[in-house]
């Protein structure tokens, strides 16, 4: 079982994004039962709150059915993950401190595994929400074709999906 953390500022866009678009990738690959998949903010600022609405609102367009409260990260669910994804260098930089420059391993950007590494924007501030889900949704895929190969032994999955 692998545990996959996404990490944002405020757990409100693009990390609830994220776990949504990967929990539903790895349906379609048939390896959910591998993975547990969850999100978390590196700040307490939208604590206890939903999915942002024009998140929920580009979620639903994509079909996805998706609900999620912001909750700040814990230094227990940083040792839980196998892989923390975080957003941007400011998350990077966050985390990092909080957690005293362990766990560096497993801290990845997610925006490197893009074609054009970059960070994932922040739609909170960009206010292009389809251009982060866009990002999002790439990134994830390769994400979630680098974990495949590289842990190819770990999974009985059918490799024609
Ligand atoms: P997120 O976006 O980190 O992608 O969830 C933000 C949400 C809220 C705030 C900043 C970024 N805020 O300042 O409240």
């Amino acid at each position: 079982m692998f545990c996959i953390t996404f990490v944002c500022l405020g757990n409100i866009c693009r990390s609830p994004m994220a776990e949504a678009v990967f929990s539903r990738l790895v349906e379609e690959r048939g390896v959910a039962q591998s993975f547990k998949v969850n999100s978390f903010a590196t700040s307490d600022c939208e604590e206890g709150n939903a999915v942002y609405p024009p998140v929920q609102k580009v979620l639903r367009e994509n079909g996805y059915n998706f609900s999620h409260r912001a909750k700040k990260i814990t230094l227990s669910d940083v040792k839980n993950a196998d892989y923390i994804l975080v957003m941007d260098g400011m998350n990077y930089a966050d985390l990092t401190r909080m957690t005293g420059g362990g766990y560096a391993e497993k801290i990845l950007k997610l925006g490197d595994f893009l074609p054009v590494k970059s960070d994932i924007d922040d739609p909170w501030y960009t206010r292009d929400f389809n251009r982060t889900y866009r990002e999002i949704d790439v990134a994830c895929r390769a994400f979630l074709n680098f974990l495949l190969d590289k842990h190819s032994q770990a999974f009985d999955y059918d490799k024609r999906h």
